[in-house]
């Protein structure tokens, strides 16, 4: 028995096993001309950081925020693992990204809006503007919807100024805001609208996205039906206009639901709404994200220490100053968006682009071309990205005029000679690259080099940030030494203040989650048995530099954004004719993961491609098209362990054409075969991406 477990191990570990493998990297290191301007060049932070110095080091993030009341503990420890930072304080978001920069930066631009047709011109919107903006659409949700402080809104929007200036109107009033991506579908939405118990929904009628205005409005109407069905009514829908006076949309409005924005919006010309000051400990936002149950949760972040994080985050390791221009080519909808298109970077007074379309739209130069003409110098986005620019257009960027001093890379593990692509071609070899590691749940950054004082070292993220603890841990609680090769679970020993309060209405899943693995007594009040785990795997060198390999739980990374195995196997087992699902993480070249899906019957049924589209069509509407499969394949016969477990490690090995393992004890290890000569094409129904599909690939979906 012991045997077999061992074995099973073995295969399990595979992609620790490569990584391990690796060679060391050499390291690469910043330029003079980086360093002298950076905002982090005294080593003396890592000593003001340290533990000795914690948890008191993170005032430093905090003192970079206005604050209406400063706080008096810094770190309540009392209910644990429900941290509260900076407790007593006061402060509003939305003050500390816009109101607070007008004596100084009135005339800056805020945003600079890049639509995605050429044909039409980026749109500057200065922090004057923004603060008009924000206050009026705030005045809006006060008084047109009665929106106050607790309420939840949700945000079903694409890639567009309108985004964060409704963000930031419901920060303003405490209001907290759920933001859906864009590209998810709107059942997907309505769950997200329910969960959270939002009564209004703010959308938009239309985007652009590939060429295409897209119709969005439609999906309004599916997720309020869902959310309906999960008992949640919402009362208001408020759809902004991609165009003025036309609309994107042929789907029909609700009287006395549904409201465009532009049409109300001159009641309240000129209104301003005094920010109101919100508990540190008060909720800013949810976030959804997928885990390894069926059901995404939301996480809950709060309003002090998030953004002292992330503001102290963008300082020291984005290196944003105000005079800088700033673009995260990320979607407002993930957490990358928020913390580091909206909050982060706007609370330091920066420049912010956002970027409505594809990033290879309509050609492999286009991203260069945006850079070159808003002479972007900070640049912010993920390994799926590159790999898809670099494919496209492999030496493009040497054709334009843009220099960057600072790239990120941030979502996935990039290949060390991707990330050589980025750092030669892309960034000339002029710019330092951060390689920032952290989650959903985590606010902002966990591991990365600080971009002056350390090197760069190709595939590792780096140490730990100032004031984070990381550690490896193996499935026996030891701590992994540096060095040792072995991979296990990376976890972080301390709470900072970026992390999230909770799961929202579900305290006890994110004990379970979280904490429930690595505690080491669930009745002390001490910090230091709290170990946080990430759900990731990684391998720690000697010189503290984190290599991360990827997620440990039932969660596929897919572009750098998260889905859950079960998710979409519970959507699979919405079609009648399906009796069993499984999803496993297929490799691939451009997206890192990919799913694919096994399916068995209902007896007595027969494969065809009508089932294959019928799940491949529910996968799309549930979920969206990020989470379309590689494949759908349908087996006689799914492999199983003798009391009746299925093997989703065995499918994974099959499609990534990898050895089983020992497969005898297995209830019908017979079914393997079969499954493996479907794999490799003899009887399978493909849904291959075509090229075609590649192109439209953006970052997110
Ligand atoms: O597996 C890790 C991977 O992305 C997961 C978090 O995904 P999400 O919550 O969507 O947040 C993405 C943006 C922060 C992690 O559990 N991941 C994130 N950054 C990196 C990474 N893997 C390797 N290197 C990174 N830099």
């Amino acid at each position: 028995m012991a045997d077999i477990r061992k074995k099973q191990m073995a295969s399990e570990t595979t992609e620790a096993q490569i990584a391990v493998h690796w060679r060391e990297e050499e390291y690469y290191y910043p330029s003079a001309k980086f360093i002298g301007q950076a905002n982090l060049t005294d080593p003396g932070i890592v000593e003001r950081f340290s533990e000795k110095n914690y948890p008191e080091c993170f005032r430093e993030y905090a003192d970079l925020l206005s604050w209406d009341k400063y706080w008096d503990t810094t770190l309540d420890t009392s209910d644990p693992p429900f941290w509260k930072w900076f407790v007593g304080g006061k402060i509003n978001a939305s003050y500390n990204c816009v109101d607070r920069h007008l004596a100084k930066h009135k005339n800056k631009a805020a945003l600079i809006f890049v639509p995605e047709l050429e044909a039409e011109a980026p749109v500057s919107v200065t922090y004057r503007e923004l603060y008009v903006r924000v206050n009026e659409f705030a005045a809006l949700l006060r008084d047109f919807c009665g929106l106050k402080s607790g309420d939840r809104v949700t945000i079903h929007m694409p890639m567009v100024p309108e985004l964060p200036i409704t963000m930031l109107a419901c920060a303003r009033l405490g209001v907290i805001h759920s933001v859906v991506f864009g590209g998810f579908s709107g059942e997907a939405c309505g769950m997200r609208i329910a969960d959270s118990g939002s009564h209004v929904l703010i959308t938009m009628d239309g985007y652009y996205r590939n060429g295409k205005l897209l119709e969005h409005k439609a999906a309004a109407d599916i997720s309020l039906d869902i959310a309906k069905k999960e008992g949640q009514v919402v009362d208001k829908v408020l759809v902004w206009r991609r165009h003025a006076g036309k609309n994107a949309s042929a789907s029909p409005f609700v009287k006395a639901r549904d409201f465009w924005v532009d049409e109300l919006l001159p009641n309240y010309s000129g209104q301003i709404v005094p920010p109101v000051p919100m508990d540190s400990e008060a909720p800013l936002f949810l976030m959804y994200t997928s885990g390894s149950t069926g059901k995404p949760k939301g996480c809950q972040h709060r309003t002090g220490g998030y953004l002292a994080y992330v503001t102290g985050t963008s300082k020291y390791i984005q290196d944003i100053h105000p005079e800088d221009v700033y673009w995260c080519m990320a979607d407002i909808g993930w957490i990358t968006g928020h913390s580091y298109i909206v909050y982060g970077p706007l609370a330091l007074a920066a420049t912010s682009v956002i970027y409505e379309g594809v990033p290879t739209y309509p050609d492999a130069g286009r991203v260069w071309r945006i850079a070159e003409r808003l002479d972007v110098n900070i640049f912010h986005t993920s390994p799926t990205a590159i790999r898809m620019l670099r494919k496209a257009g492999h030496d493009e960027p040497s054709k334009y005029n843009y220099h960057f001093k600072h790239m990120t890379t941030v979502g996935e593990p990039i290949e060390p000679e991707v990330w050589r692509w980025y750092y030669e071609t892309v960034g000339k070899r002029e710019a330092v690259i951060a390689d920032t590691w952290w989650q959903t749940e985590n606010g902002g950054f966990l591991c990365s080099t600080k971009p002056a004082l350390d090197p760069m070292k190709p595939g590792s993220a780096g140490p730990g940030m100032p004031g984070i603890y990381a550690a490896i841990y193996d499935e026996n609680h030891q701590e992994v030494a540096a060095g040792s090769g072995k991979a296990g679970n990376i976890c972080i020993r301390n709470p900072w203040p970026g992390i999230m309060q909770t799961i929202w209405g579900d305290r006890d899943r994110f004990v379970a989650q979280y904490y429930a693995k690595y505690c080491k007594n669930r009745n002390s009040k001490d910090w230091h048995d709290w170990p946080y785990f990430a759900a990731d795997g990684a391998v720690l060198a000697v010189d503290g530099y984190f290599r991360i390999l990827g997620r440990v739980d039932d969660v596929i990374n897919v572009a750098g954004h998260r889905l859950g195995t079960k998710e979409i196997e519970s959507a699979c087992l919405t079609v009648p004719e399906v009796a069993e699902a499984a999803v496993v993480p297929v490799v691939d070249e451009i997206k890192g993961r990919v799913p694919e899906v096994y399916i068995a019957l209902q007896p007595g049924l027969v494969a065809s491609p009508e089932i294959v589209d019928k799940v491949n069509k529910v996968i799309e509407t549930m979920i969206g098209k990020i989470a379309r499969p590689r494949r759908i394949l349908i087996v006689p016969d799914m492999p199983k362990t003798r009391s009746g477990k299925l093997m989703r490690r065995v499918l994974a090995a099959v499609s990534n054409n990898m050895s089983t393992g020992d497969i005898s004890t297995l209830a019908n290890p017979d079914a393997v075969e079969k499954v493996r000569e479907m794999a490799q094409g003899k009887e399978s129904v493909a849904l291959a991406d075509g090229p075609e599909d590649l192109k439209k690939f953006g970052t997110e979906d």
